[in-house]
């Protein structure tokens, strides 16, 4: 099996505590007794877009195994690419593909800079459409992105979703090899389907985003509250996608004989 784990929405703000709650789901992976093969992070690296909270990130996040890490509305590209990944401050969307196994995992950046909605854009389907026709015939496919493609009945995310997904559901239905979208941006754990496969919405570490039973807008109403939480992904030999969600939680763990 090919496991991968997704953080989402660290939200690194120059104070401590985004720093201790990424700190602590990072060991609690490098502690786990099979490690995942890649970690995989949806956006909203940083708060605001700071080089100093991609500095911040950059250390928290280390990994002695693959971090792959894309942008999402709260992120810039520049000190993204500068800080985090070590690479001249371009602005153009930062995509990435990455192969472990036979799964490949294709990043998508949906951030659009300026706006809190996502879009992707036509340079990113070009390289998306590129790198599907690079991939094996028999692998499996993964998708990410930040910003989810369908409504989650979530007031403030939804009011800020993927623009235009009708073109994302049409390359995935059109690929067998693609067995499910990870996404962001939500601040929750949340399962659906898009274009006939799963999309699974990874939580964040830092903070809860209710749902429309829990939220009426103009309320902006973020539960900091709950430990964070992270989603582990299975693929397995049958190129089949598990998922299970898991809080992290701050105070360590109380174990009970089983
Ligand atoms: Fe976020």
């Amino acid at each position: 099996m090919i496991l991968v784990a997704q953080v989402s929405d660290t939200h690194f703000d120059l104070g401590t505590r985004n720093v201790e709650r990424a700190q602590r789901v990072m060991a609690y992976l490098a502690d786990l007794r099979r490690r995942p093969d890649v970690i995989v992070v949806t956006g909203d690296i940083t708060d605001s877009g700071k080089p100093e909270q991609y500095a911040e990130a950059r250390s928290a996040l280390q990994a002695d195994l693959p971090v792959l890490a894309i942008p999402g509305n709260h992120d810039e590209r520049a000190a993204f690419r500068e800080v985090l990944l070590g690479a001249p401050p371009l602005t153009d969307p930062v995509n990435h593909a990455h192969r472990v196994g036979s799964l490949t995992l294709i990043l998508l950046d949906s951030s659009v800079p300026g706006q809190s909605g996502g879009r992707l854009t036509e340079e990113t389907y070009d390289w998306l459409h590129a790198t599907l026709a690079e991939t094996p015939a028999d692998d499996a496919v993964l998708l990410a992105l930040h910003h989810p493609p369908v409504f989650l009945h979530s007031p403030i995310v939804d009011s800020i979703a993927l623009a235009g997904p009708e073109r994302l559901a049409a390359v995935i239905a059109g690929d067998e090899r693609i067995i499910g979208t990870l996404a962001g941006h939500a601040h929750t754990a949340a399962v659906a389907t898009f274009a006939g496969r799963p999309l699974l919405m990874g939580p964040s570490t830092a903070s809860v985003l209710g749902g429309e039973w829990e939220l009426a807008p103009p309320e902006r109403v973020m539960d900091y509250a709950p430990d964070p939480a992270i989603a582990l992904h299975v693929v397995d030999d049958q190129h089949r996608l598990i998922t299970h969600f898991r809080t992290v939680p701050m105070g360590g763990w109380i174990g009970t004989p089983f």
